[in-house]
């Protein structure tokens, strides 16, 4: 019971294919509440149907582009639960259109946009949770290689990502005097809402399985369970960091079998 007591936040549940809801059932099995929002009416009757059966949780509207539903979402969770330990980032958006071509191709706005919901939602989260984080505590975001490599289609989603690795530092450094520890995971490719609006998903799944060194497709509850241990005192010592579970993909040089 890695979280005995703790109370958390999730933001990004869509479906039960959804990283986030897999790291919510690893974090419920380890004892914690849990708090969810729902980006948009149409997801609600979804999210609400996951999150009815889970003791002592809640789940309340929050778009994440928007300041104002920032502020009553954690205005909520604050008369629910008063303090909070933990929050979990896993939010990710590009306009489809930025995610097929070529990266040069990239609207102002589709970078506006990709930025702001996919990167700045982990500062103003961040900020917005801290008064409920009186007693420290750990932050995760979800990220991907694409921050660091060019994985074809992958585009502004990836200088969407690297801003997000880069402020998981920068939140990191500044928060860690107050006991608050800031980490990303890093998946590899998994079938789910987002990642269907990445045009070759599905061959890149295939080619992942094929040469990554364990040979295997990445899991949703694979990286449920690294996440419970960010969220941990078990990771006490970690801050400012990128943690890969992609099964070791990322450490290939040669990206074919030989
Ligand atoms: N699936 C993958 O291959 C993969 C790999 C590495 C990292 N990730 C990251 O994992 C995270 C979760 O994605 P997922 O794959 O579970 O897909 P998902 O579609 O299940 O989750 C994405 C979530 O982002 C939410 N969202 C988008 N715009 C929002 C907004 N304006 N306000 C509030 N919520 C908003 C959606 O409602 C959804 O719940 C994302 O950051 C994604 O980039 C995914």
């Amino acid at each position: 019971m890695l979280l005995e007591g703790k109370k958390g936040l999730i933001i990004g549940v869509a479906n039960k294919h959804s990283i986030a809801w897999a790291i919510a059932e690893a974090a419920m099995r380890e004892g914690a509440r849990l708090a969810f929002n729902y980006q948009n009416d149409r997801l609600k009757e979804n999210v609400a149907g996951l999150v009815e059966g889970l003791d002592g949780a809640c789940l309340f509207p929050c778009d994440v582009s928007s300041d104002a539903e920032i502020e009553s979402f954690m205005k909520s969770v604050e008369d629910e639960f008063g303090t909070i330990d933990f929050l979990v980032h896993s939010v990710a958006f590009a306009p489809r259109e930025e995610l097929t071509g070529e990266f040069v191709a990239t609207t102002r706005q589709g970078f506006a946009t990709a930025l702001d919901v996919s990167a700045y939602s982990l500062v103003a989260l961040s900020r917005a949770a801290l008064p409920l984080m009186t007693n420290g505590g750990s932050i995760v975001t979800l990220t991907y290689l694409g921050a660091e490599r060019v994985v074809p289609h992958y585009n502004v989603m990836g200088v969407a990502k690297a801003a997000l690795e880069s402020s998981v530092r920068y939140l990191a450094a500044d928060l860690g005097p107050r006991g608050i520890r800031v980490n990303a995971v890093s998946a590899g490719p998994i079938r789910t809402l987002a990642a269907r609006g990445v045009s070759g998903i599905t061959k890149m799944v295939d080619a992942h399985r094929q040469i990554a060194p364990l040979r295997k497709a990445t899991e949703q509850a694979e990286v449920g369970d690294t996440t419970v241990f960010l969220l941990s005192s078990m990771s006490r010592g970690i801050t400012g960091e990128v943690i890969y579970v992609d099964d070791g993909y990322h450490i290939l040089g040669a990206l074919a079998p030989v």
